[in-house]
């Protein structure tokens, strides 16, 4: 035995340490506890060790899991959101057809320079309704989640055709080829019937009026009261100004809409959730 002020140099000189022949495991300060002794017959046999950490993980997982499957829904619904109008959802798929989201995110993050430059942070909520999300990562060109009305029309129109005439460093290609490609709402329907598939609330009364709210959404001259009744904050006007309904003016009812349906003045995030 050594006495308590002695530099103990061997630790089998040291009684607070389980020699072998003790019982326990050799070198290690005994545990208070039978139970945690256990953990040693764990901890000496690798089958087990594994079968029992795939459990824990499996158990774990389950518990986080589970329940998404009973919840309808996990986004937290935001009044003015509405899915896209017949005329936008063509300008959105006009967007993802010309790969813009190769170079635009739409997605605002909570930090203090996106929010100075952009405006509030997008919420969950704001794109519920996108068939594939455009989120997106990369940013060649600014972020477009709130890009509705900060220009005009026609500033969409000049910076389509030429965009180095509005900016002159821009890298972004032309796309004056929009302004003559018509279209027709031939597919329209196919469209929406294909989103309400994936989750998108569009109504039959929606899809009968597929034809007639596409059209009707460049026409101000129009009766457009079952359209904006569908699509409430739905802007009808003539988009790109010329006579015929072309690509470009489903891409600038697209453009000009985003970031616009949510109320910013009277949202307030609910964080009780
Ligand atoms: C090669 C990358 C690239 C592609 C592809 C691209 N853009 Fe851009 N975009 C830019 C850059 C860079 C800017 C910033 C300079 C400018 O305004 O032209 C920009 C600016 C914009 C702006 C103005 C945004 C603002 O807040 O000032 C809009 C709107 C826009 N792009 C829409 C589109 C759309 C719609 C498409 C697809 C049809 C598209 N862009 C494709 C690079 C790109």
């Amino acid at each position: 035995m050594t006495k308590d002020n002695e530099k103990i140099t061997n630790p089998k000189d040291d009684p607070k340490v389980v020699q072998p022949g003790d019982g326990g495991i050799p070198n290690e300060l005994p545990h208070h506890s039978k139970f945690i002794d256990k953990h040693a017959i764990l901890e000496k046999n690798a089958t087990l060790l594994l079968v029992s950490s795939f459990l824990v993980v499996t158990i774990g997982g389950i518990v986080e899991i589970a329940p998404l499957f009973w919840l309808e829904n996990t986004i937290e619904e935001v009044e003015g959101v509405r899915p896209y109008s017949p005329l936008e959802l063509t300008g959105r798929d006009i967007y993802v057809r010309e790969g813009c989201y190769v170079c635009h995110s739409q997605m605002i993050r909570p930090m203090r320079d996106e929010v100075e430059r952009y405006g509030h942070y997008s919420l969950a909520a704001e794109s519920m309704y996108d068939h594939p999300f455009q989120w997106g990562s990369k940013r060649t060109g600014p972020d477009l989640a709130r890009v509705g009305g900060r220009y005009s029309d026609a500033w969409h129109v000049d910076h389509f055709a030429n965009p180095q005439a509005v900016v002159p460093e821009s890298v972004m290609p032309k796309y004056d080829y929009l302004a003559r490609a018509e279209i027709e709402p031939d597919h329209i329907r196919d469209l929406m019937v294909t989103h309400r598939l994936v989750g998108v609330p569009y109504t039959d009364e929606m899809i009968d009026a597929a034809v007639t709210d596409f059209r009707v959404q460049v026409d101000p001259f129009g009766d457009y009261d079952g359209l904006l009744e569908r699509y409430p904050g739905a802007q009808v006007r003539n988009f790109d100004g010329q006579e015929a309904l072309t690509e470009m003016d489903a891409l600038i009812a697209y453009l000009q809409m985003l970031g616009t349906l949510v109320d910013f003045s009277t949202f307030s995030a609910d964080a009780s959730r």
